[in-house]
């Protein structure tokens, strides 16, 4: 073995942080034999250091600049979350030449561009795998792997928490509500549920996704954004007798030179690969030009899994500062604009509430034509005060779609605009 050591310190000890520890001890002799040095753990903060600990350590401290100005540190891994102080530690370590590993989402896909240029500048490496779907490498693929390649579409279920509810209603006819509960409950979605459901938390992903995949500087703000508290059971219940099921959907995609970038539930046809990503689980399926579609599974969030990538991360800084490699700044190109929503080109579900009366469907379909949106199929359903319509569109522009919603609630035979959902992964 080797007498070569490297110190890890860490700002933050809780879920994340506490799966690093407990890798970095237990695979201790694989990472020794694959780096060729042995990494140990140096200082960590926390909030509370009297709290005891599941696993103990050496130095635990309340003052997180005992970590990033400790000289005996190499790499410092930042499991803290939240924006500040998060990035000024960040930004301290990398000023002092310290090479930083973050699985903060929301911090990389706010300042995650100017953090990466900072580290170039003081030529340390600054790396973020578990940032986008926990455990799932993600990162490094987009990055390395098809760095030969040109990705056209990602669609990501980048959310475990809104996966999960999703699949109880799903599966269990139960709505919203009471799948929130149950999420809950078992410690799927946290009290404060309204970053994962309102799609901020996926937005965040997909901004740092797109920017990689795209090369282009997208922050988590570009992200048309629209969450999952309005999907009923009934919207769930006639996506399944159309042959689809409901997803929250992260979709970032290319053409003539820009990049669209939106967050929302979506209908996916049951065929579809993405169709089966059950309950918490989160999935990347990546469409590029020579590679054709990948898919990247597997768990998103959890102790271990999310340790497993920031661990993953750890060992890669520690080779390149071993070896004394410039690192690459990822994060540099900045070349695509974001396309407004409105001229996206996407697919429809609407769901409306209709009179029970002749020339109703007549109605509806000449004001769909009126904006050029074209009709791919129809279902009626129910009598009298139950009558609704569903329908299917072909692939119009979205600024379209809203315009004809705005005409249809005009007319005395459409009672209501009960459902407008995009329907993905099918019709190009
Ligand atoms: N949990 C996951 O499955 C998961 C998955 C992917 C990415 N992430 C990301 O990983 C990061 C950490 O998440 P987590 O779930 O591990 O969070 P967590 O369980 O809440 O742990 C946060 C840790 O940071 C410490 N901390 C917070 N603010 C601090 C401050 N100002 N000074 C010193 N210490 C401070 C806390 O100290 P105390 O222990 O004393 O409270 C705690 O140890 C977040 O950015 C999150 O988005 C999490």
């Amino acid at each position: 073995m080797t007498n070569r050591t490297l110190t890890v310190g860490l700002l933050g000890f809780g879920t994340v942080g506490t799966g690093v520890v407990r890798l970095l001890r237990e695979h201790a002799d694989e990472i020794a034999s694959r780096l060729g040095a042995t990494l140990i753990v140096g200082p960590v903060a926390v909030r509370d250091p009297q709290r005891v600990r599941d696993i103990p350590v050496a130095r635990l401290t309340s003052d997180p600049a005992e970590v990033v100005d400790d000289p005996g540190v190499d790499i410092v891994v930042e499991v803290m979350g939240g924006v500040d102080p998060a990035r000024t530690l960040i930004e301290r370590a990398l000023k002092s030449g310290k090479s930083v590993v973050t699985a903060n989402k929301e911090l990389v896909a706010t300042v995650g561009f100017e953090l990466a240029d900072l580290a170039d500048e003081n030529h340390a490496w600054l790396e973020y795998e578990a940032a986008v779907a926990g455990g799932i490498p993600i990162i490094k693929p987009l990055r390395e792997s098809l760095a030969g390649d040109r990705v056209r579409r990602i669609l990501g279920i980048l959310n475990g928490t809104t996966n999960y509810i999703l699949t109880k209603m799903t599966e269990e006819g139960v709505d919203f509500a009471e799948a929130l509960a149950e999420a809950q409950r078992l410690g799927f979605a946290e009290a404060d549920p309204a970053a994962d459901v309102d799609g901020a938390d996926a937005a965040s992903k997909l901004a740092i996704l797109a920017s990689l995949a795209f090369d282009s500087r997208i922050v988590a703000g570009d992200v048309f954004r629209d969450g999952i508290t309005g999907v009923t059971a009934t919207d769930i219940a006639h996506a399944r007798r159309m042959g689809y099921v409901i997803k929250l959907l992260g979709i970032a995609e290319s053409s003539n030179g820009d990049v669209g970038v939106r967050v929302h539930p979506a209908l996916v046809p049951r065929e579809h690969p993405l169709a089966s990503v059950r309950e918490s689980f989160n999935a990347i399926f990546v469409e590029a030009e020579a590679v054709g579609d990948l898919m990247f599974y597997g768990r998103g969030a959890g102790s271990l899994p999310t340790a497993s990538a920031v661990v993953g991360d750890v060992v890669d800084v520690a080779r390149g500062v071993l070896s004394g490699e410039r690192p690459v700044n990822s994060l540099r190109r900045h070349g695509k604009t974001v396309r407004p929503m409105e001229d996206l080109t996407v697919q429809f579900y609407v769901l409306l509430d209709v009179a029970d009366e002749a020339g109703v469907l007549a109605g509806v379909a000449s004001t769909f034509g009126d904006h050029d949106v074209s009709i791919k199929s129809v279902w009626q359903e129910g009598h009298g005060d139950s009558a609704q319509l569903l329908l299917i569109t072909h692939a119009a522009r979205d600024g379209d779609l809203q315009r004809t919603l705005q005409d249809l609630r005009r007319l005395s035979s459409v009672r209501d605009v009960a459902s407008v959902m995009r329907v993905e992964g099918g019709e190009a």
